[in-house]
């Protein structure tokens, strides 16, 4: 029986568990099989070159891969493997079929209502860009609206240049919903905004790579909605964390990346309500996003394949199928449990290191936590915890304008994921306290 195996099985609540509700969940927590599930992550066995332990809390820049995915990447090579949609072979059509099965995979992760709703991209960038250039095109062609864009203050850099440029392009303003001390978007500045201006679409997190923010998406979408506003939602850091239903959400498109939910790079996400996808214009020309050509035109396939131009990432996505085979596996309410357990105490123990200022104290989270300490260099403190076997990162983590808001020009990030455990939030402490002495 494989490790994962035994995750299942000791995840299965019995009738008797099922009707004693708290009991359930105090059990659940303390039975979340973590030691079998680090030990379908190669990844941590390793040893750094001063001989320390692997401690990876860099999760929300790119998770590393259980085993059972790069058994699939590599297995799919060994077998099905062929190009996808264009050959007339057997092996062709396996690889096709691995494909498309990946898709419906993710619709079923999203709750989409059809598989032609779900595109591949490289990476939730590319999905974003793909949107502001075809959907963009739309709203250019109406430029004398000059409607309003608009995206929170914590947005990554990729949900906020692809709208500075939409904008630019359409002689509008890209305007920036505020967050409040908690490092959560401000509901009333967010309606009011809404209310005066003409905002064709708001582009959100789902939750923030800095702050750690849950966002409530489907209040947010509702607002939106309320005032004739699409929504785009970046949901990259919040797939590999909690549950998503794109049409419990109501969002009218909504990214994410691969590679932040154990599957392989160079492969992303993009969901859209099929009205506006067929409205929508291809971006990228070339092989099979064609239905017919000539010397002189071109029409355009059908969805979702008019936006895949040219070999999509096959091998990519066959990772990406198993990746989410992988996390309902273990359940992803069960993850949730597990890392809100881990993030409340790593959030306490922070909060208890006297002149650290931690990002964000949203009521909703997940386990990312940036601060700054006593003033001391964050790329600095990141580079002495390394040494001790901690993997973090430093710096503006791509969102600038949110880490220079907090008059900062850097912090460092613990992220966390479900591999991670109370011992190494523990030994992050005090790892922290002597990186702390050594640089003072
Ligand atoms: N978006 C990734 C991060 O937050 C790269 O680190």
């Amino acid at each position: 029986m494989s490790n994962i195996a035994i995750a299942e099985q000791s995840l299965k609540p019995s009738k008797q568990e099922g009707k004693q509700e708290g009991k359930q969940e105090e059990r659940l927590a303390e039975d979340f099989p973590l030691a079998q599930l680090r030990e379908a992550f190669p990844a941590l066995r390793q040893k750094n070159e001063q001989g320390a332990a692997i401690v990876y809390f860099d999760s929300a820049a790119s998770a590393l891969k259980p085993r059972e995915v790069i058994d699939a990447l590599a297995d799919f090579y060994a077998t099905d493997y062929a190009n996808v949609h264009r050959s007339a072979h057997w092996l062709a059509e396996r690889s096709t079929e691995r494909y498309e099965g990946a898709r419906e995979a993710v619709r079923q992760h999203l709750g989409a209502a059809k598989a032609c709703e779900i595109v591949f991209t490289r990476n939730a960038t590319e999905a974003i860009n793909l949107v502001a250039n075809c959907w963009g095109d739309l709203l250019a062609r109406d430029c004398r609206r000059k409607p309003a864009l608009a995206i929170s203050m914590m947005e990554h850099h990729s949900n906020l240049v692809p709208w500075q440029r939409l904008a630019a392009r359409c002689d509008s303003e890209l305007l920036v919903i505020p967050i409040n001390d908690a490092g959560e978007i401000d509901s009333e500045a967010y309606e009011n905004l809404l209310k005066t201006n003409d905002v064709a679409l708001v582009a959100l997190a789902h939750v923030s790579n800095v702050l750690g923010t849950k966002n409530p998406i489907a209040e947010l979408v509702a607002t939106a909605h309320r005032h004739d506003t699409l929504v785009l939602v970046d949901g990259s850091q919040a797939v590999p964390h909690a549950p998503v239903d794109v049409r419990a959400l109501d969002a009218d498109f909504y990214v994410f990346t691969g590679h932040k939910v154990f599957a392989p790079s160079g492969i992303g996400v993009l969901y859209g309500k099929e009205q506006l996808l067929e409205a929508m214009p291809p971006w990228q020309y070339g092989g099979e996003m064609v239905e017919r050509v000539s010397f002189r035109q071109a029409s355009w396939n059908s969805l979702p394949w008019k936006f895949e131009a040219g070999t999509p990432p096959i091998a990519q996505a066959v990772g990406l199928d198993a990746a989410l085979k992988f996390v309902r596996r273990i359940g992803i309410e069960a993850i949730e449990k597990h890392e809100q357990r881990l993030g409340e105490g790593m959030q306490q123990r922070l909060q208890g290191i006297e002149g650290l200022t931690l990002l964000g104290v949203a009521r909703a989270r997940a386990p990312i936590f940036s601060f700054a300490l006593d003033g001391l260099n964050a790329f600095d403190l990141a580079t002495l915890l390394d040494k001790q076997g901690f993997c973090c990162r430093a710096g503006f983590h791509c969102a600038e304008p949110l880490v220079r808001h907090y008059g900062l020009s850097g912090c460092l990030r613990v992220a966390l994921a479900l591999y991670n455990s109370e011992q190494e939030c523990e030994a992050f402490v005090e790892a922290l306290a002597k990186a702390r002495t050594m640089l003072a």
